[in-house]
This record gives C-alpha cells, sequence and structure tokens, in this order.
C-alpha cells in the first residue's frame, strides 16, 4: 500500500481526500497498518504460598495474588484464548526473605514449584520468570547490598544460581530485570555450560528507575522494605541514547529478545530500538500504567477497554512485537469476541 504524503495531499485537494478511506468500517479495516492480536499478549502473574486463593491487590483492582493451583486455572485460561506466554512473579514470605536473597536459587522455592506445576499442567503456554533478587531481599533491592551500595559482581553471582534454578525446573525464557552490568553474557555461558542451550533469554534492556512500579512493588510486598531507590542500576527517565547501549550490549551477550520499561512514557525508545537492531522487542506495561487507567474508569471518568486497546496498539505502532500487560486476560476475551 502506498500512500501520497501530506504535503503533495494538501496541494491535490480535492484530488486526495484522505476521509474517503475512512468511510465504512471495511475500508478502514483494509488500511489498518497495526493489528492487536492474542499473539501479542503477554499476561504477568502474580503467585503465593497456600492453596485455593486469588487474594486481592490494593493498587491494582481486578489483578490478584494466586496460589499456584489458582495461578494453573489461569494460565489454563490464558492457553485456550491464545496468550503465547505468561511472566510470573513470586510473593516471598517475609520468614524466607533475608540480606542476600539465597531463597531465590532454593530449587523449592515459591517460583520454581510455580513454574514445574505449571509445564506439568499447561505444557503449552511459555513460561517467562524474572531474574533479580528483590522479592527475596530483606531490602527490597534487586542485588546484594555491601556497605551502602548494590553490588555489581556480587550480584551476578547469584542471578546465575537463581537463573540454573529455574531453567532446571522448566522455566521457557529467563527474565532478567536486575539491571547489573554484564549479567546478560554471564547468565547464557552458565546456561550453555548446565546443557541449557535452548533457554531463552528476555532481557529487560531498557529498563527504567520509574516511579510507575509502585503497585508492583505492593503487589510482591516489597514496598515496605526498599531502602532508598534503585537508581544506581535502573536508568534515568532522561536518557534515550543510552537505551540503545544498554540494549546493543545485552544483544551482543546473548539476549534473544530485548525488552522496554515502562511502556507508554518511553514508546520512544521501543521505536529508536526497532530502528536500530533486528530482534524482537516488547513494551512491559508496568502496574502504575495499568492501576491509572483502572482508576479513572472505576471513576467513571475513561472507558477502560477502550483507553487500553488504544494503548495497546500504541506499543505495536512504536515498533513492539509483544506486550506485557495485566489486562491480557479481557483484552484477550475481547479480541477472541469481535
Ligand atoms: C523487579 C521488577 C519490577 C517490576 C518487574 N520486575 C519492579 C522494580 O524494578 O522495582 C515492575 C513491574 C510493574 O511495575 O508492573 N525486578
Amino acid at each position: 500500500m502506498t500512500f501520497n504524503n501530506s504535503i503533495n495531499s494538501f496541494n491535490n485537494f480535492p484530488l486526495i481526500r484522505l476521509r474517503r478511506n475512512r468511510k465504512f468500517e471495511w475500508s478502514r479495516n483494509l488500511i489498518k497498518e497495526n493489528n492487536l492480536s492474542v499473539n501479542d499478549l503477554i499476561l504477568p502473574l502474580f503467585i503465593k504460598e497456600g492453596n485455593s486463593e486469588s487474594e486481592k491487590i490494593e493498587s491494582m483492582p481486578n489483578v490478584f495474588r494466586h496460589t499456584i493451583d489458582k495461578a494453573v486455572l489461569i494460565c489454563n485460561q490464558a492457553y485456550e484464548l491464545g496468550i503465547p506466554a505468561v511472566a510470573i512473579f513470586p510473593v516471598i514470605e517475609d520468614k524466607l526473605k533475608s540480606e542476600d536473597g539465597k531463597e531465590s536459587y532454593n530449587k523449592d522455592n515459591l517460583i520454581c514449584r510455580s513454574i514445574s506445576e505449571i509445564k506439568n499442567k499447561v505444557p503449552n503456554i511459555g513460561i517467562i520468570a524474572d531474574i533479580a533478587l528483590d522479592p527475596f531481599t530483606t531490602h527490597g533491592h534487586d542485588g546484594l547490598l555491601i556497605n551502602g551500595k548494590i553490588d555489581n559482581d556480587k550480584t551476578i553471582d547469584i542471578l546465575i544460581k537463581q537463573s540454573i534454578t529455574q531453567a532446571r525446573a522448566g522455566c521457557d525464557i529467563i527474565a532478567p530485570s536486575d539491571m547489573m552490568d554484564g549479567r546478560i553474557i554471564c547468565i547464557r555461558n552458565a546456561l550453555e555450560e548446565e546443557g541449557f542451550k535452548d533457554t531463552q533469554i528476555m532481557s529487560y534492556a531498557a529498563k527504567y528507575a520509574s516511579s510507575f512500579y509502585g503497585p508492583f512493588r505492593d503487589a510482591i510486598q516489597s514496598s515496605q522494605k526498599l531502602l532508598g531507590n534503585k537508581k544506581s542500576y535502573q536508568m534515568d527517565p532522561a536518557n534515550s541514547r543510552e537505551a540503545i547501549q544498554e540494549t546493543a550490549l545485552d544483544i551482543s551477550e546473548g539476549a534473544d529478545m530485548v525488552m522496554v520499561k515502562p511502556g507508554m512514557p518511553y514508546l520512544d525508545i521501543i521505536t529508536k530500538i526497532k530502528n536500530e537492531f533486528n530482534i524482537p522487542i516488547f513494551a512491559y506495561q508496568v502496574s502504575g500504567e495499568y492501576s491509572m487507567m483502572r482508576a479513572a474508569s472505576e471513576n467513571g471518568w475513561l472507558d477502560f477497554n477502550g483507553i487500553m486497546e488504544e494503548s495497546l496498539i500504541s506499543f505495536k505502532r512504536a515498533g513492539a512485537d509483544g506486550i506485557l500487560t495485566y489486562s491480557a486476560l479481557e483484552i484477550a476475551i475481547k479480541l477472541n469476541n469481535s
């Protein structure tokens, strides 16, 4: 399909009237440049200990902390709807949190049990598991806090153990969200050595130090605990060239796909990465984005499905191949019925 550029169409009025193509639904569908499908959606899930319970998350209406058995049911529903993958996050009990986050590489931890249960019961849905220490540390940081600083290289040693443990449990995609330098190559080498040469890595390549993560930290119960902020490892929202550098490094270190996070405030970053590299790109529409859309809808100020679909297509337009969104189930139902 070719379009005349807008300067020409201006000169050529009334020969060119762009509204002709917009007149009917079928015609609008015909000229649609981007489409949203269930194949684009990844569902993030919070998992907690216990049995047959789905607990509300105050700051994320309609999102729950599920026990493993409930999470399996949701995964099955997601699979039936055509959602390709879920991204799972554990809510770790206080008594298992420590300074060094060692529960992160306990082979019987909540996340490993979740991975094997989901694999067992819903074998054909992709499982993405986060690599970072924040659910497991008493201080809420993604890395090891040593003398008031996050120690990059010592953190990597733990992230490697966490990655191997999750790969052994059957995780399909390892998703390092910790933002330590050099962690992708270290994890990739360890996976190769341990025989997990086909385990995919989705790196949180451009992850910004964002205030939009607030409700997520409530969800995994790490917000009260966070000492200080994450600005010494997550990116400065003022930067975009640096995102290209981060992405180039992660690709050269063996990432199979990359992510930009948060989503809507960073659409320009998605487009820049798309223009620069040939690699699948994912956008994470994070908790704060979800919650503000949900809150405005619950107040009757905005139409949830309308704004959600518009925001999801904006990710496609920007160049994302897929989107992690807490609305994945609802949107998949809507897409399947339209
Ligand atoms: C932590 C992690 C965070 C999110 C995903 N993994 C929070 C943080 O970096 O503090 C945020 C996701 C969201 O807000 O939905 N490793």
